[in-house]
């Protein structure tokens, strides 16, 4: 097979993609290559995930055993690797780096699915902002660390998503309870954490960033609202000043450049007064960033697709309803089950609404499984309409 580097545009109708990882942003990824008359197979460890449901083949594969991963990748050739998640053997995917494209690049997969790998490159390497920082492999360790960057501070598995394992400490009393629970969330079997200074900023956003063959192309920020380190409400423009919204395109450029490779971006920043704190990024389409699915004429997920094949990525064009802003509101459920949706008629009765199920074939625990959508005149209408979407679902677990 010839060499697919970076650098090399590739044609959609001679390409072949492997999605490892096939949720809810995996499925608008394989809808935008197939667009593009991309042949896709989605990866997951379960079957009928959302991508697969979409893709011309699905295999399932626990990817986070190298060798499983060696063995799909092999029998399958793709020309691009597209990592959907941060939970795989990222060492594997810089074996077959040349003869496939990795997105954005091998080692943007393994520095950024390690919150110590992607800090101490932001932080000692680069000199971005960040917040004060220590690791801990131990309780007593994590009491040094909390008596380094001092309370009130965050504690986080090095490798978790989703603020699973996340807690805030404020009093001496938390610090065993944080370590517990950190210990419990972490995605491996691995005890070391990261203890962080609490920021406490005005706001947070994504700027979600695209590096392509013609250059680096910023969307407007996207601000959201998270609860318990999960992204529950995001809405597109967020109000910053130019001064600020330059800063944050600085650090998104800086850190992008470093890690390299074409592909979208979502790099996660808090604005405190007017400085910019760079917080994690994600080397592919962001949750919070589903919001241009109705906001932009090119979404996050089109963005990705044509900087990953080296096709033209030109400046999205913010779409106007009735204003020219628009929101997400997460829909999520816990318990155990089959979702069923109910009220889908009342929420795409709400103007400008959208919606997306994602089609997940059961959940366990607390999972998102849909999102609503709507523009409006301004922030906080588009806020308030995809609120009224989400409010009139109703999802059983059957
Ligand atoms: N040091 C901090 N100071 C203040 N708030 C924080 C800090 N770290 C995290 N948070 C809050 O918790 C959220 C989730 O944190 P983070 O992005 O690090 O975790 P995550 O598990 O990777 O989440 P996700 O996968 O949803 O992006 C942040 O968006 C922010 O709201
Ligand atoms: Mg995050």
């Amino acid at each position: 097979m010839s060499a697919v580097t970076i650098g090399t545009p590739l044609s959609p109708h001679a390409t072949r993609a492997m999605l490892l990882g096939s949720g809810e942003l995996g499925k608008e990824v394989a809808i935008e290559l197939q667009r593009l008359g991309v042949e896709v197979i989605a990866v997951d460890r379960y079957a009928d995930a959302p991508a697969m449901q979409v893709a011309h083949r699905s295999q399932v594969v626990d990817m986070t055993d190298p060798e499983a991963l060696r063995a799909v990748l092999q029998r399958e050739q793709p020309q691009l690797i597209v990592p959907e998640v941060e939970a795989i053997a990222t060492e594997v995917l810089s074996e077959f780096e040349g003869q496939a494209r990795v997105v954005p690049t091998a080692r943007a997969t393994q520095l950024t699915m390690d919150r110590e790998g992607i800090r101490r490159l932001a932080a000692e390497e680069l000199g971005l902002p960040t917040s004060d920082y220590r690791f801990a492999d131990s309780l007593e360790e994590l009491r040094a660390g909390v008596t380094a960057v001092g309370m009130p501070c965050v504690v986080k598995p090095v490798m978790s998503s989703s603020g699973k394992g996340q807690s805030v400490i404020r009093t001496e009393a938390d610090i065993e309870v944080a370590w517990a629970y950190a210990r419990s969330g972490g995605r491996v079997d691995r005890a070391r954490v990261i203890v962080e200074a609490f920021v406490p900023f005005d706001f947070e956003i994504t700027l979600l960033t695209v590096r392509h063959a013609g250059g680096v192309t910023f969307c407007d920020p996207v601000g959201h609202l998270q609860i318990d380190g999960d992204y529950r409400e995001s809405w597109q423009p967020a109000a910053m000043g130019a001064d600020v919204l330059a800063q944050a395109q600085q650090v998104a450029e800086a850190i992008t450049g470093a890690l390299g490779g074409w592909g979208l971006f979502g790099v996660e920043l808090f604005i405190v007064g007017d400085r910019v704190v760079f917080s994690e990024v994600s080397p592919r389409p962001h949750d919070t960033g589903m919001v241009t699915l109705v906001s932009q004429d090119l979404s996050e997920f089109a963005l990705h697709a044509r900087a990953i094949l080296g096709l033209p990525v030109p400046q999205p064009l913010r779409l106007a309803g009735d204003g020219e802003a628009a929101a997400s509101v997460a829909v999520v459920v816990d318990g155990t089950g089959v979702p069923v949706f109910s009220g889908v008629e009342a929420a795409l009765s709400v103007p400008t609404s959208q919606l997306r199920l994602f089609g997940k074939p059961r959940v366990e625990g607390h999972r998102r499984v849909a999102v609503a959508l709507a523009r409006g005149a301004d922030v906080d209408g588009a806020r308030e309409r995809a609120r009224q979407v989400a409010a009139a679902l109703t999802v059983t677990l059957a």
